[in-house]
Formats: structure tokens, C-alpha cells, sequence
């Protein structure tokens, strides 16, 4: 073999069982398993059945009778109040095992499921890891999604508390959580027993009595209680994701397998040591947050940052390297729109000047494809190492990345490197064959995939087979299309379904469509993902207006516009829409999404044989060309 990366990732394919049985060590079992994999159920694999551990007890109580008991498990920064706090592993212990206590008194056993609509404070971990102590299945809601998306979750999740913070805090702006969960309730089917409410000072909250209980004094009341031992395949979490309507995939997460996955990848790809401070800047309610904020760092006994801020405008585009200087950050892990926003404010680093970032080692980038010209920027002024790396909220970690802990490859821009071991990545050619070197297609897993990815979607096996393990049979559809060059790096291109990234957050544009036909002067629509040089991409729609309507244009799309935030929430960054005649169609009826979007991308694109009416393009691109964007001309026009 050439290198430790090499032979880990031969091992990790030929035998499974032994790669991940000897990951398992370092995890904390109240019992062994009976066997690593069990693959008597395929395509429906498990891992470490007939183990039983706990994944909070692997994250604090474990590192606290191991003498971590002093050191900072949690730093948290908040630069939106203006408030710092420390929490060591012991403080955490305390904390974990009290909210654990909180949960256990309102009636929440192992299986009960407990929604969180929290912003970015120490709470949010707090109250994941005391589900995780008694084996409640978390599901975290990001603070973004409006009332309509948190009701859509706490309906399929049935859960019987909700944890929330009475508000959270965008730069300049309280953002009112409570009354936003209020309205969720009020609209939802299934009624929690309870909810637990963080007063905090910049929203005092109206709370339901009988059903809403405070954070501080259900805290005071409580006693803490121990760690539950769980089966390894029991679930730890629910975190629901886009997927192609409005109807958002529950990704189901277990226990065991997770947690050997999470503190491997510390290692392995990361190249992190415990005791070292390790930032992820994401947010909780995205799976970078749960698996890098909250879960690996933890298992890893690393100090975890939890920062209530932007990278711009809290207060300003140093405020990373302000974070790096004073917290002696090693690992830095981020996506690439925010390194975007930093280089439009300070394009020649200036603010970096101001501060000693030579604690920090590497900065790794995922959520979304990250550019040439962002890696090259990032790694000139910052003198580390930037590492893309691929992975899904399906995934729980990375498919594909420059495993820095086993060797680090000379990097291609635009590739995340290659397949992380565990991961026997392919792309099926046209022919419906794997792919020659070079050639684009869809990129598939073959199965089993390794420890920490998704086991199902919350009760809705039927839909976990239907969109990921039938369409290719023995193989796992990532749903993104890309390439493998001839030295096995990967190049991921392009989805290819209806999911756009808005700023590395995840939409789908089935659920804007959803939205706009809703309005009742709409007869049909399109969204589409068009290039956003600071978010990557943007939300376009296309409105095709009923006949009769004399309301102003203007007037429809202001209203769709309103529409989407109100439905699905400020991160969907809805704010532009236009008013065609048609849609571009092929001859079936297929609403020409694509060809759309490289029209207001200036992308040529070749005229599709079966379009219905190919003038409709010309008046399109007419239509984006009048609000900015560039119109293209078909190939040869
Ligand atoms: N609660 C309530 N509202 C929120 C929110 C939250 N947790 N997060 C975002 N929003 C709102 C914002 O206030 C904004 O509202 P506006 O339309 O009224 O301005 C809207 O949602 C869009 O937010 P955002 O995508 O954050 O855009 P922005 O313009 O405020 O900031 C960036 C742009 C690039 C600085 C920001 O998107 C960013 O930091 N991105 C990094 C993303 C990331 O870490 N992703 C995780 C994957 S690794
Ligand atoms: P999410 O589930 O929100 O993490 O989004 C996952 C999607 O983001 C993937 O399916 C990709 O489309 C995209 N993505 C994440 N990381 C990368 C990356 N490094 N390069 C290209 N696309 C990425």
C-alpha cells in the first residue's frame, strides 16, 4: 500500500467488519455486539446490533471520570448580546443530567420523541444531550423555518415536549421564537403535553399555563438523572432535510453506529486531537451542527464552540479570525458562502491582519460546491491547508474528503478529494454501467453504507427505499451527479433533483411551487436555482398568472414573496419571481426547470428536441434579462 489512507480505504471495503469493529473500541459499550453488520435484512443494514452504550455518556460522564472534568467542553461566544460563557465537561454533566431529570419529570422514556427550536446558545446542546441520556429521539428544528415547516415536523414526530427559546437573534434583530411555536401548535394536529421555554431577556415570552414550563426553574426543580443504556441501534435523532416536495424527509440516525463513525472521523479526517478546540461554524439545526458542533467534537473530548453570530455584520468580517485568536481554535469547519461573505467585506484581509490566527491548522469547507476561487483566497491569506469535503444530511459525515489524519493528497479545486474509507463511491454511466474515468453521471454508493448514515426515514421505510436504494438496486443515490477523473478524485457537479443551496442550506424548490400555486392568481409556476455569487444560488420563480387577473404584477410577486417567508421561513432567501406566458415544456408536459436556470445563468445550453414551444425561451430570457439576469442564447442562435 502508498500510504495509511490507501490501505485504510482497501481495508475498509474488503472487510467491513473488522475496519469498523476496531473503530468501535474507542467508544464507551455497557455490552459488546453480537456482530458489527448484520446484513440479513438487505438492503437494510444495522450496525453493532445486540450492543448496548449510550451516546451521552461516551459524550460528558466518560470524559469527567476520565479526569476532563476541568477542561471546557463548550465555548460559548455570542457577539448578537455581547455574552461569553465557559462550560467545563463537569458543568455539562451537571446541566445534561438535570435537563435529563427536566424530561424524565414531564413523562419523556426512551423512544418519546422531543422537538427543539432553539437558536445557537449552550441550551441547544444541553437539551439534545439529555434526550440522548434516556434515549429520547431529538429532532432539531432550524430557528429559520417559519410556523407552517415547525408544525410539518412536530406532525410527523408526535413529540410529547418541545424545547424552545423564546427567541433568537439575527444581527440588529430579535427574532421572536415563542409566538412563532405558539402558531405551530395552534395549526398542528398533534398537541404536545409540554414545552420547555429558555425566557431569554431580549423576549420575554407568553406562556401557556398547565402546558408551558421555564427552562430555570424546571432546571431548579430537577435532579439529575443517570444515563440509560441503549440498544446501539435504538435512534438518537430525527433531523429532517428538503427533499423534492414539501414534504420534508425525516432522516433517522441511531445510536451506535454514529458514535464510532463520529469520533473516527475526528481522527481520520480531521487530523483533530482531544482537548484541542474544534469550531464548526454552522448552526445546531443542520447536520454539520449536530455531527460537528454537538456529537463528534464531544465523543472526541475536544472543547465544542457554539458562536451566535455571522461572519459578517457581528460586528464585522474579522470576526473569525477574532474567534480563532482568542479561543486558540486548531480546526476550523465552515461553508464556502461564508468565506464569501468575508472576502466581499475585507477582500484583502485587512481584519486578519489584526489577529494571531497561527493556532488554526485547517480550515475545511462542505454544504455546498465550494469554488476555486474561495479555496485559493481562504488558503493565501490564511496560510492553512482548506479542505473541501462532500457530504448530505443523509450521510451524517463525509463521502468524500482529504483525510488529513491518514494522508493528505495534493488538492484539485473543485473536488472534495476522494471517497473517505467506507464509502465505495461509483458513477452509473448513461448506459446504466459504471462509469469510465471522467464520464458524468449520478453518484452512488454501493451498499452497506458505513456506521452513522441514515438507517431509514422516520416511519416511512417505504419512502427510504423508494428514493435512495431502488432506483440503483445494491447501491445508495446521493442524488448528486458528478465525476470520477482517472486519479479517483471526485467531482460533485450538480443535483439532480429539485434541491437548491441557498448559503449551504438545503431547499427544495418543490416546496416554493407549492407556495406560489397556493396564490389564487397563479395558474402555474417553476422555481429555479440561479447562480448568487454570495449564496452560491438563489430562488428565481416563474408565475404564470391565470386569465382574467388584472392585478399588477407587482403586486402578485410581492405577495409570493411574503408567501414564502411566512410558509417556509426567512432562509429560504425567496425574493425574486417573474410573470411569463407559459412555461417552457417538452411535448409530455415536463416543465424545462434546467434549461431555465442556465438561460439566467448565461449558460449555453443546447435547444431540447422535444420543447413544445421554443419562442417561450426568447420572451424568458427577456423576462431575467430585465431584472439582471443574463440571458443566454441557445447554441448556434
Ligand atoms: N433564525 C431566524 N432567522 C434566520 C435564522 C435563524 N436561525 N438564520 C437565518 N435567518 C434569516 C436571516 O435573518 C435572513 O433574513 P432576511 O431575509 O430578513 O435578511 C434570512 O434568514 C437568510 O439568512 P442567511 O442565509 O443567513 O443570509 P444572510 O444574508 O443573513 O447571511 C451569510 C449571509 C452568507 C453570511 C450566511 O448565510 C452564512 O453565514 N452562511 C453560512 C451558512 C452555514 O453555516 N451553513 C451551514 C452548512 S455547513
Ligand atoms: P445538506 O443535506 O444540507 O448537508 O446538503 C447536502 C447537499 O449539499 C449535497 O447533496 C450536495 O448537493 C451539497 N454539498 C455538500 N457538500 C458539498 C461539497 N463539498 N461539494 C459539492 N456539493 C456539496
Amino acid at each position: 500500500m502508498d500510504n495509511a489512507y490507501d490501505e485504510a480505504y482497501q481495508r475498509s471495503l474488503k472487510d467491513p467488519e473488522g475496519f469498523w469493529g476496531d473503530a468501535a473500541a474507542d467508544i464507551h459499550w455497557f455490552k459488546k455486539w453480537d456482530r458489527v453488520l448484520d446484513s440479513t435484512n438487505a438492503p437494510l443494514y444495522r450496525w453493532f446490533p445486540g450492543g448496548r452504550m449510550n451516546t451521552c455518556y461516551n459524550c460528558v460522564d466518560r470524559h469527567v471520570e476520565n479526569g476532563r472534568g476541568a477542561q471546557d467542553a463548550i465555548l460559548y461566544d455570542s457577539p448578537v448580546t455581547g455574552t461569553k460563557r465557559r462550560i467545563t465537561y463537569a458543568q455539562l454533566q451537571d446541566q445534561v443530567a438535570r435537563f435529563a431529570g427536566v424530561l424524565t419529570s414531564l413523562g419523556v422514556v426512551k423512544g418519546d420523541r422531543v422537538i427543539l427550536y432553539m437558536p445557537m446558545v449552550p441550551e441547544a446542546l444541553v437539551a439534545m444531550l439529555g434526550c440522548a441520556r434516556i434515549g429520547a429521539i431529538h429532532g432539531v428544528v432550524f430557528g429559520g423555518f417559519a410556523p407552517p415547516e415547525l408544525m410539518v415536523r412536530i406532525n410527523d414526530a408526535k413529540p410529547k415536549v418541545v424545547v424552545a427559546a423564546s427567541c433568537g437573534i439575527e444581527a440588529g434583530r430579535v427574532i421572536p421564537y415563542k409566538p412563532m411555536l405558539d402558531e405551530a401548535i395552534a395549526m398542528s394536529a398533534h398537541q404536545p403535553d409540554h414545552c420547555v421555554i429558555l425566557e431569554r431577556p431580549q423576549h420575554q415570552p407568553a406562556m401557556t399555563a398547565g402546558r408551558d414550563i421555564g427552562w430555570e426553574a424546571a432546571m431548579a426543580a430537577a435532579g439529575p438523572v443517570p444515563c440509560v443504556p441503549l440498544e446501539a441501534t435504538d435512534p438518537l435523532y430525527i433531523l429532517y432535510t428538503s427533499g423534492t416536495t414539501g414534504d420534508p424527509k425525516g432522516v433517522v440516525r441511531d445510536n451506535g453506529g454514529h458514535a464510532v463513525a463520529m469520533y473516527w472521523t475526528m481522527k481520520n479526517i480531521y487530523n483533530a486531537n482531544p482537548g484541542e478546540v474544534y469550531w464548526s461554524a454552522s448552526d445546531v439545526g443542520w447536520v454539520v451542527g449536530h455531527s460537528y458542533i454537538v456529537y463528534a467534537p464531544l465523543l472526541y473530548g475536544a472543547t465544542t464552540v457554539v458562536f451566535e453570530g455571522k461572519p459578517v455584520g457581528t460586528p464585522d468580517a474579522g470576526v473569525f479570525w477574532r474567534m480563532v485568536s482568542e479561543y486558540k481554535i486548531r480546526t476550523l469547519f465552515t461553508a464556502p458562502t461564508a468565506f464569501r461573505a468575508i472576502k466581499r467585506e475585507d477582500p484583502d484581509g485587512q481584519l486578519l491582519k489584526q489577529y494571531d490566527t497561527s493556532s488554526l491548522r485547517a480550515l475545511f469547507l462542505a454544504g455546498e460546491r465550494s469554488d476555486p476561487d474561495t479555496i485559493q483566497w481562504a488558503e493565501r491569506h490564511l496560510g492553512v491547508p482548506v479542505i473541501d469535503h462532500w457530504w448530505q444530511t443523509e450521510t451524517g459525515w463525509a463521502i468524500a474528503a482529504n483525510c488529513t489524519g491518514l494522508h493528505s493528497f495534493p488538492i484539485k479545486p473543485g473536488s472534495p478529494t476522494k471517497a473517505a474509507p467506507g464509502w465505495d463511491v461509483q458513477v452509473i454511466a448513461e448506459s446504466g454501467g459504471r462509469a469510465a474515468a471522467g464520464e458524468q453521471g449520478p453518484l452512488v454508493v454501493k451498499l452497506p453504507l458505513p456506521p452513522g448514515t441514515l438507517v431509514t426515514l422516520w416511519q416511512r421505510e417505504d419512502r427510504f427505499r423508494k428514493a435512495y436504494l431502488d432506483p440503483f438496486p445494491g447501491y445508495y443515490l446521493s442524488g448528486d451527479a458528478g465525476y470520477i477523473d482517472e486519479d479517483d478524485y471526485i467531482f460533485v457537479m450538480a443535483r439532480t433533483d429539485d434541491i437548491i443551496n441557498v448559503a449551504g442550506h438545503r431547499l427544495s424548490t418543490g416546496a416554493m411551487e407549492e407556495v406560489l400555486s397556493s396564490h389564487p392568481a397563479v395558474a402555474e409556476c417553476a422555481v429555479v436555482g440561479v447562480a448568487d455569487d454570495l449564496k452560491g444560488q438563489v430562488p428565481l420563480g416563474l408565475l404564470v398568472l391565470k386569465a382574467g387577473v388584472t392585478t399588477p404584477n407587482k403586486e402578485i410577486i410581492a405577495d409570493v414573496v411574503r408567501l414564502v417567508r411566512e410558509r417556509i421561513g426567512a432562509v429560504a432567501a425567496f425574493k425574486t419571481a417573474i410573470v411569463v406566458k407559459r412555461l417552457p415544456k417538452t411535448r409530455s408536459g415536463k416543465v424545462l426547470r434546467g434549461t431555465m436556470q442556465k438561460i439566467a445563468d448565461n449558460q449555453s445550453f443546447k435547444m431540447p428536441a422535444t420543447i413544445d414551444d421554443p419562442a417561450i425561451l426568447t420572451e424568458i430570457g427577456e423576462a431575467m434579462e430585465a431584472i439582471g439576469y443574463a440571458h443566454a442564447r441557445k447554441d448556434g442562435a
